[in-house]
């Protein structure tokens, strides 16, 4: 999948994305046939156990892009871009964004709306790397939104954030993910733009959706936002194994036989006088 690919789905059919940071869930993602994988900031969150995706920075987003480029036959991977590689100097973003690129192996880049986005993204899209904006809940800046809140619930929000799709669009974003948002906003967001927009708890109208792989999953238990649906918790079934395991190598059980390596009793016999 390239982005020409993405874009030209728009209106024939929906757009799949998840997340993926490592090698062996990205293989399972990508053989499973979905578009785009989001090597997200999420990161942070689900699998190094911190509380804000403003504590990763390019080391660990570089590291795990290059495990999931690793993997991936047929998907587009997006880097996310961390807080520290284009907030705190948007001068440096598109250095940043080369490095998703040229060293992680992705096929393009992900930053979130902040103040100066316009000028990030625009520097970006003119050095030729393609690159997804990101409107509505935008956590990287949560403490400035009020918390987790839905954006965009009264009309002056709401032509905020179509003013900001706009806008991200004509500086060449190739796609736009929408984050809590009411579903009718998505809806018109959606209708307005001609990229493609790829929801998450954004309601059923946006051309696609992305989750984080680990709350489909049921592996992440700290927090479970309304839009999550949980096809499976393996977490259960994980914790289930383990505790299996536990009681068979204590009680003897494991390993058996059949996973033993032989020797042969000659061999054994020489070893007597020893
Ligand atoms: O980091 C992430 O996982 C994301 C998605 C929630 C879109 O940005």
């Amino acid at each position: 999948m390239n982005v020409k690919e993405i874009q030209a789905l728009k209106g024939k059919r929906k757009i799949t994305m998840l997340t993926a940071y490592d090698y062996p869930m990205a293989s399972l993602v990508d053989k499973a046939g979905i578009d785009m994988i989001l090597v997200g900031d999420s990161l942070a969150n689900v699998v190094l156990g911190l509380d804000s995706t403003t504590k990763v920075g390019m080391t660990e987003m570089i590291y795990h892009s290059k495990a999931v480029t690793r993997a991936v036959k047929n998907a587009l991977v997006v880097g996310d871009m961390p807080y520290e590689s284009y907030q705190v100097d948007p001068k440096k973003s598109a250095e940043n964004a080369r490095r998703f690129i040229e060293e992680a192996g992705c096929g393009a880049v992900k930053l979130e709306w902040f103040d100066q986005c316009p000028e990030a993204t625009e520097a970006i899209a003119k050095a030729g790397i393609p690159v997804m904006g990101h409107i509505g809940l935008t956590p990287q800046t949560i403490d400035k939104l009020g918390g987790f809140k839905v954006q965009g619930k009264d009309a002056d929000a709401a032509k905020r954030l179509i003013q900001e799709a706009r806008q991200l669009q004509g500086l060449g974003c190739f796609a736009l993910v929408l984050e809590c948002v009411p579903d009718r906003i998505a809806r018109i967001i959606t209708e307005k733009l001609s990229i493609p927009t790829i929801g998450i708890g954004a309601g059923p109208w946006t051309d696609g959706q992305v989750l984080v792989i680990h709350d489909l999953l049921g592996l992440y238990e700290r927090f479970r936002p309304k839009f999550v649906k949980r096809y499976v918790d393996l977490s259960a079934l994980i914790t289930k194994a383990v505790e299996e395991y536990k009681a068979e190598v204590v009680g003897g059980k494991f390993p058996g036989p059949e996973h033993c390596f032989s020797i042969k009793e000659e061999e054994i016999k020489k070893l007597k006088d020893m």
